[in-house]
């Protein structure tokens, strides 16, 4: 199946459109299980996002809130993707404590990698060797097509067992939490939001070129995933 790839004329536009179907999504999971379960992305494109959703009359009862990735660091750090979303979401919006599920990336990388899969376990009630099967994953793309905190040559873009993991970016320069493959690709909705130029032409390779996740990691999950792009990153396509 290949990507629905819907354009916007702008960031805004994109970020809204991406909020939005988020929410309804949720909404659809929670009246058909009782539960809906998201993991959302961190960088700079979801700030419009998560703005754009703090807006919209949402019920947030029984959301589960969980992160795509983090940056090894405290939650109140520049780099901090949680810190990000605090700022532009959950703030603003009424939502359980318990209900948000933070990367605690001021922990050493492993054990916040080890901590986080126990409490994914234990939401999701999972079995020996199971993984979960998120209702959204809302992603990001960078310019070099990762997504998540896996980037391109990565071997854990390779894992299919796995549920988190850490690993050191050494073109970032940074620790990292990170969802693993096997994990992006059981979600039941996953949508990519990227904007920019920046983003053209790797999200060409992504969309348009060869099948080849480990130098185009936002290719994990493709054919099943919705992508919400603004005109200037889609210039390529
Ligand atoms: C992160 C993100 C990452 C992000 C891309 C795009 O921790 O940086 O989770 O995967 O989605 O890097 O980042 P921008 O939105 O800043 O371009």
């Amino acid at each position: 199946m290949d990507p629905a790839i819907l354009i916007f004329n702008t960031a805004l536009e994109a970020a809204e459109a991406c909020g939005d179907r988020i929410l309804e999504l949720l909404a659809d999971a929670r009246n058909d299980r009782g539960i809906a379960t998201v993991a959302v992305s961190g960088g700079s494109t979801p700030r419009l996002m998560f703005q754009s959703m703090a807006k919209r009359a949402f019920d947030w009862t029984a959301v589960e809130i969980f992160q795509v990735d983090e940056r090894a660091v405290p939650p109140d750090h520049d780099l901090s993707n949680f810190r990000m979303m605090r700022e532009t979401l959950l703030s603003r919006i009424t939502i359980d404590e318990p209900r948000i599920h933070r990367m605690r990336g001021e922990l050493p990388p492993a054990e916040a990698a080890r901590e986080y899969t126990d409490d994914i376990r234990r939401v999701f009630r999972l079995g020996e060797k199971e993984l979960p099967v998120f209702d959204v994953i809302q992603r990001g793309m960078g310019p070099d097509g990762h997504t998540a905190s896996l980037f391109p040559g990565e071997p854990l873009i390779a894992d299919r067992a796995g549920i988190v993991a850490a690993l050191h970016s050494e073109k970032m320069k940074q620790d990292r939490i990170t969802l693993l493959p096997g994990v992006l690709e059981r979600a039941r909705h996953t949508l990519c939001l990227v904007s920019g130029n920046d983003k053209a032409a790797a999200l060409r390779e992504v969309l348009k070129g060869a099948a080849d996740p480990m130098s185009f990691p936002s290719q994990i999950a493709l054919g099943k995933s919705i992508w919400y792009v603004d005109k200037a990153a889609a210039a390529r396509l």
